[in-house]
């Protein structure tokens, strides 16, 4: 069987860079800020004051999850607000973007994955920025959501635009498949979409990608390209994810099957109300955006064929999805959701 694998980058230790990192509070920014101190690059990071999910963290919390790195604070969709705040008059080598809509509603999307990076974009040239890494998403090569045809539309940009770029768009991440655990431990079933294999995902850990992402500025194969990828090992089903998670707590597997039949009912009312109650249209997309996951494979689209294919999904990274389940039974690892339970 072939796999395409990308290792981590030759060292030597690279060129240290002053890097400015949006984002950085989000679950991939963190790894990725990580990464770039341990790379020896100088990070500034700018946040908003009451950060995290739900405006859970206080500054003294968001520097206590940014070690190394210097932060900044002010609002990334107020453009004067970034380059006061957030730039400050200082010059800067890298953008690195994690920035994402943490609701996927179609307002916030376009405000966060499109025009707040279209902005940053436009301080960051100003402050002699000449490359930039954006975190991107491998869904948008089918986009049936807004979120997807926001990122696409800020991707098309960035590519115009003349700088450097590294488009990373990951499979799925552990956080997204580690949310039925306490269900398992509650002596609930495993619920599947249809049979369990409709869909399938090379799952990616966060300090994989972390380190994917800085690697992008000193790795030459990696600039001006679009780059899909994914963790260790090869493709899982959620059937799989489940039987595993059972197996490794012990327990006897119960599965419940929801049809997408269902899904779609769900979808459909909600898309019907929403065109009444416009309160209901977040409902609606969030509804989407459930059936499209429950649908989707997270895999490189063959775009002749129309089918996915997980051997043309590169590779990296050593923790696999297995790995970090292990460490979560055993207590070593948490999950971190979000605001909603889809991302
Ligand atoms: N989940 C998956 O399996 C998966 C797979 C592939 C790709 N992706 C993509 O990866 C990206 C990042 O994912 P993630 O899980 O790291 O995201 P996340 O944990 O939700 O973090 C989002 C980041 O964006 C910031 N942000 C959002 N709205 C903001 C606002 N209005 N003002 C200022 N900052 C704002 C957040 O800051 P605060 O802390 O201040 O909120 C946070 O730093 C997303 O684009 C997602 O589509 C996800």
């Amino acid at each position: 069987m072939s796999e395409t694998t990308t290792q981590p980058a030759a060292e030597p230790a690279p060129r240290p860079r002053r890097v400015l990192v949006l984002g950085a509070t989000g679950t991939i920014g963190r790894a990725a800020v990580r990464a770039l101190v341990e790379r020896g690059h100088e990070v500034v990071c700018f946040l908003r004051p009451r950060a995290g999910a739900g405006g859970s963290l206080s500054p003294e919390a968001s520097a206590r999850l940014l070690p190394g790195a210097t932060l900044r604070f002010g609002e990334v969709t107020d453009p004067a607000s970034l380059v006061r705040d957030g730039i400050a008059g200082e010059r800067f080598d890298v953008l690195l973007s994690c920035l994402a809509s943490r609701t996927g509603a179609p307002k916030d999307a376009w405000a966060i994955d499109y025009q707040a990076h279209v902005d940053a974009l436009a301080a960051a040239r100003q402050a002699g920025v000449c490359q930039m890494v954006l975190l991107s998403a491998i869904c948008v090569q089918k986009p049936l959501l807004a979120f997807q045809k926001a990122k696409l539309a800020f991707e098309k940009a960035l590519m115009e635009s003349g700088l450097t770029y590294s488009i990373v768009r990951p499979t799925a991440f552990f956080k997204s498949l580690s949310g039925q655990i306490d269900r398992i431990r509650a002596g609930k079933p495993y619920l599947l979409f249809g049979d369990g294999r409709l869909t399938a995902c090379k799952p990616i850990s966060d300090a994989d990608l972390g380190r994917y992402l800085a690697e992008c500025l000193d790795d030459e194969s990696r600039h001006n390209r679009i780059l899909p990828i994914g963790g260790p090992g090869r493709a899982v089903t959620p059937l799989e994810q489940g039987e595993h998670l059972f197996a490794l707590l012990g327990r006897k597997p119960r599965f419940r099957r929801v049809p997408v039949a269902l899904l779609d009912a769900i979808v459909f009312t909600l898309g019907a109300l929403g065109r009444l109650a416009p309160p209901l249209r977040e409902k609606a997309e969030l509804a989407r955006i459930g059936r499209y996951y429950a649908t989707e494979s997270m895999l490189v689209l063959n775009p002749e064929t129309g089918r996915y294919d997980a051997e043309a999904t590169p590779s990296y990274g050593s923790e696999s999805l297995f790995d970090f389940y292990a460490r979560l039974v055993a207590g070593e690892a948490a999950v971190e959701r979000g605001d909603h339970a889809v991302f």
